[in-house]
């Protein structure tokens, strides 16, 4: 485990290569980097940099060409397929540039989604939806389809359902990406309510310098490297 407990992702000279048209393509070279319990971190660097890729090694969704991936205590190399399930499952939450909500779905069954995967009853999945809804301010949206929300609101449910499994992890991809001003304020907005009053840590990767003026950090990825 990592000499500081209180690093609850905890890479080490991690290399990340693809395979492409028979030549290796390194994407990550040797990358030592940590993020600390309670810190809100914005990764910033030019695309193709590597940003996503850094994402999908720390939500154990790919793995490292070589060295060393912690996150929460667990070390990823060391969980079968089963356990990292069950470890994303618990201890991540998603958001993505684009929502991914499921369309035939309304607001509340999306984010009662994840809750699928953990051991929550069935009786209690749908009182944790709404909580998660409330949180994020759409307690009257509850049962609208994604077609029936607007972008911002629909950035909102699915950042109810990144926390409706009371991740310690938020992950988030370019959350504003796709979000007019106003709309990316509020969810920037959000995320900060949910690292300075539930103590969650979040990894956002963004372009938009006035996102990243919201985090506690910031750190550059670029050729493969932090600076
Ligand atoms: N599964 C894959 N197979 C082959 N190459 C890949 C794969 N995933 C990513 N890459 C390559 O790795 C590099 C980094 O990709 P990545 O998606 O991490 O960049 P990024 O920093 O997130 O960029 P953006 O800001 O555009 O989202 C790119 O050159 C990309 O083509
Ligand atoms: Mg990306």
């Amino acid at each position: 485990m990592s000499e500081d407990a209180k690093q609850i992702v905890f890479l080490r000279g991690v290399t990340k290569s693809f395979a492409k048209g028979g030549e290796a393509l390194t994407v990550l070279h040797g990358l030592d980097f940590e993020v600390e319990e309670g810190q809100f971190l914005a990764l910033m660097g030019p695309s193709g940099s590597g940003k996503s890729t850094l994402l999908n090694l720390i939500a154990g969704l790919d793995v490292p060409t070589a060295g060393r991936v912690e996150v929460a205590g667990h070390d990823l190399g060391a969980l079968g397929d089963g356990q990292l399930a069950k470890f994303r499952a618990n201890t991540l939450g998603f958001v993505f540039q684009s929502f991914n909500l499921l369309p035939v779905l309304t607001a509340a069954e999306n984010v009662a989604l994840p809750l699928l995967l953990t051991s929550v009853p069935r009786s209690e999945r749908k009182t944790r939806a709404h909580t998660a809804l409330k949180v994020v301010g759409l307690s009257d949206r509850v049962d609208h389809y994604p077609r029936q929300l607007s972008g911002g609101q629909e950035q909102r449910v699915s950042i109810a359902r990144a926390i409706v499994n009371d991740p310690q992890i938020i992950i988030a991809d370019e959350p504003t990406g796709e979000l007019d001003r106003a709309s990316a304020d509020a969810v920037l907005d959000l995320l900060q309510k949910l690292n300075e009053e539930l103590g969650k840590t979040i990894i956002m990767v963004t372009h938009d310098p006035r996102a990243a003026k919201r985090a506690s950090s910031v750190r550059e990825l670029d050729k493969g490297q932090l600076s």
